[in-house]
């Protein structure tokens, strides 16, 4: 038997089949010194105002690269650099945000990509200046004040220099560019997206599935559920660099959460960014990623839901309207109502079928099999 033809044997008779990529290559293509200056900004706490945060404390690497810290909320948004400022959002996970293709609205008319829970910044680079200026997160003036802070660190100086020129801190607004690509070089690596979930060994053949994973794998691609209309892109799922999102918006029925600041209620999700600007487009966000979903709670924009199974059974009460499907069980009272009931996405919320605990038990244990190696450790027992 030729060589070929065994290989094929074998490639038939392990695990599925791979099928094309759906995303853009996360490994930039050997800029290493680029990346590496993304590096040391992503962790220096001098580029906040008060030196007292860095990019990784809202997006920490030992929580796979989520906020983690309670800050009075339950977790559910961040403290900024002055000690006081809480956000109005959950600090989403940036593993696999390199996945999300740029803010644009496609053929049929639907928004898609864009970074922030609203999509405001087109991509990584552009959205990596703007915590850095936010007076509720880092907290710094201005351009120039965050270049003189880089300029402090002679590290910082001889990476920028060799870079991008010698000429690169004469103009500011081109250094702070220069920053912004560093981040975003960084934020690209496969640091952040390792594509080494269990999911992903199964795919290619290199792990096993226990079978109430497998049955969680089924009901998630089914029209039991319909996760897969919002929370898939390939068509099979079976690409290799699936994000577990489609990409687009949809208001899904969010209720407000109490426990965050006035300014976080009635987020007008999508309706607020400003090249959107359509209050019909109040309440949408964009679908999140599932990969590493297991570890990266509280959910949802407002991180209103602590636990994972809430989450999933939160979308019953849009399938069957009685008693049990209207309570939280977070907290033993109805979830609140939607913040903007008008434009709920209901033609897609209202099919497949309610879940009962053992479905949910499934799928909770297929969601874990999406949990990137190094982040296993975090799973709980
Ligand atoms: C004080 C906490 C905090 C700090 C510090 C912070 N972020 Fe964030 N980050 C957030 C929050 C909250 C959001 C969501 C905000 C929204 O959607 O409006 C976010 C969103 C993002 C996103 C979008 C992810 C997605 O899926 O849409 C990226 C990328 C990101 N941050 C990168 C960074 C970088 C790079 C830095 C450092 C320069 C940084 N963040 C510093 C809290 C923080
Ligand atoms: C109509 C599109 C749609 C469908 C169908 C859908 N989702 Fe979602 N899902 C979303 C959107 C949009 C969000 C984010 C909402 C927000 O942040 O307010 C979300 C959030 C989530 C979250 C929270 C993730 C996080 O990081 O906060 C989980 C978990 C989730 N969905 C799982 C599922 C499962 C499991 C199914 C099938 C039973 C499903 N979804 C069906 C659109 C959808």
């Amino acid at each position: 038997m030729s060589r070929l033809l065994v290989l094929l044997l074998l490639a038939l008779s392990i695990g599925p089949c791979v099928a094309a990529p759906v995303g853009p290559p996360t490994a930039p293509g050997g800029d290493q010194a680029l990346i590496d200056l993304g590096r040391a900004l992503f962790f220096d706490r001098n580029l906040s105002r008060n030196r007292s945060q860095s990019c990784a404390s809202c997006h920490d690497p030992a929580r796979a690269f989520s906020d983690g810290r309670e800050n009075g909320v339950r977790a559910a948004a961040s403290l900024g650099d002055d000690g006081h400022s809480i956000g109005t959002r959950n600090a989403p996970s940036l593993a696999y945000a390199s996945l999300v293709p740029p803010f644009q609205r496609d053929a049929e008319g639907h928004w898609r990509g864009g970074l922030f829970h609203d999509g405001r910044a087109s991509d990584l680079v552009e959205q990596a200046g703007q915590p850095i200026l936010n007076p509720a997160e880092m907290g710094m003036a201005d351009a120039a004040a965050v270049v003189a802070r880089v300029r402090e660190n002679p590290a910082h100086v001889r990476a920028f220099e060799t870079r991008f020129g010698p000429a690169v801190f004469s103009n500011e607004q081109a250094a702070f560019a220069a920053l912004r690509a560093a981040l975003a070089a960084f934020e690209r690596t496969p640091e952040f997206a390792a594509f080494d979930s269990r999911y992903d060994r199964w795919l290619r053949g290199e792990a096993r599935l226990t079978d109430a994973e497998e049955e969680g794998r089924r009901l998630f691609f089914s029209t039991l559920t319909n996760c897969t209309a919002c929370h898939l892109a390939g068509s099979t799922g079976r690409e290799t660099r699936e994000p577990f999102s489609n990409q687009r918006y949809f208001n899904i029925g969010v209720p407000a959460n109490p426990a965050l600041p006035a300014a976080a209620q009635g987020d007008p999700g999508l309706a607020g960014n400003p090249l959107v600007a359509d209050p019909a487009q109040a309440g949408r966000y964009r679908v999140p990623t599932l990969r590493n979903v297991a570890v990266t709670g509280p959910y949802m924009h407002n991180g209103v839901f602590r636990d994972l199974r809430t989450a999933i059974f939160f979308y019953n009460q849009h399938l069957v309207d009685n008693a049990a499907n209207r309570i939280n069980p977070e907290t033993g009272a109805p979830w609140g109502p939607a913040e903007h009931p008008a434009t709920l996405d209901a033609t897609e919320l209202r099919q497949g079928q309610p879940l009962g605990e053992e479905r949910i038990d499934l799928l909770l244990a297929f969601l874990a099999t999406l949990t990137d190696a190094r982040f296993e450790a975090l799973l709980k027992k």
